[in-house]
């Protein structure tokens, strides 16, 4: 059926707008598997992590999901934004960035930067070299710091998520 309709408009001339649905497809399973991920380790793991005894085998267990999420998430990271990018590319839409009532616009961004920066620059060339070294006593500190990290991004990513779907659907905090 989809693909009836994609090669029926393709025939018409039309099929830019089937790249835009396209893209937001991408966007949107892009970000199921990122920010679920995101809430799967924060909701679930370090919870579990936090009943571990000692603080080697916690950074031994996160070394070890670490290891498998992180190149998952800079694929899905890089597909998020460039989907998006496309979509403002294609709605002409640069110009939100100028008004408030688009705040999931800039949330949206805001959240990829955050991430984009975690998982290409803070970890690979920070935390790699550092957690390994970090002594026992400040251990329980960082566990702390990466628990609190983790609630505040999922907490963004959440309600940067609830905009986007409410005010790309019309939902706006003032008039159209
Ligand atoms: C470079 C970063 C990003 C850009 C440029 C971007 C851009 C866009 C654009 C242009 C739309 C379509 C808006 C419309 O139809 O009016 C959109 C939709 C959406 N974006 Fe993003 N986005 C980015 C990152 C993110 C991130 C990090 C998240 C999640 C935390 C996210 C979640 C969503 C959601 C849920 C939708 C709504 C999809 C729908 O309901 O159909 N985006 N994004």
């Amino acid at each position: 059926m989809f693909f009836i309709s994609v090669s029926s408009r393709k025939d018409r001339g039309i099929i830019s707008m089937d790249e835009f649905v396209f893209a937001r497809v991408v966007h949107v399973l892009g970000v199921v598997l990122w920010i679920g991920g995101v809430a799967m380790v924060t909701t679930v793991l370090i919870p579990a992590m936090a009943q571990m005894r000692s603080a080697s085998e916690r950074t031994d267990f996160f070394a070890r999901i670490e290891g498998r999420f992180a190149p998952q998430a800079r694929v899905v990271t890089l597909l998020v934004g460039l989907s998006g990018f496309y979509m403002v590319h294609f709605l002409n839409a640069w110009s939100r960035f100028t008004e408030l009532r688009f705040w999931w616009m800039h949330a949206m961004v805001l959240v990829w930067v955050i991430f984009t920066l975690m998982l290409f620059v803070v970890e690979p060339l920070v935390l790699r070299k550092q957690i390994p070294k970090t002594a026992q006593h400040d251990a329980e500190k960082t566990f702390r710091r990466m628990r609190r990290m983790h609630w505040i991004l999922l907490s963004l990513s959440l309600i940067t998520i609830a905009g986007a779907v409410a005010g790309s659907h019309g939902w706006m905090l003032r008039g159209e």
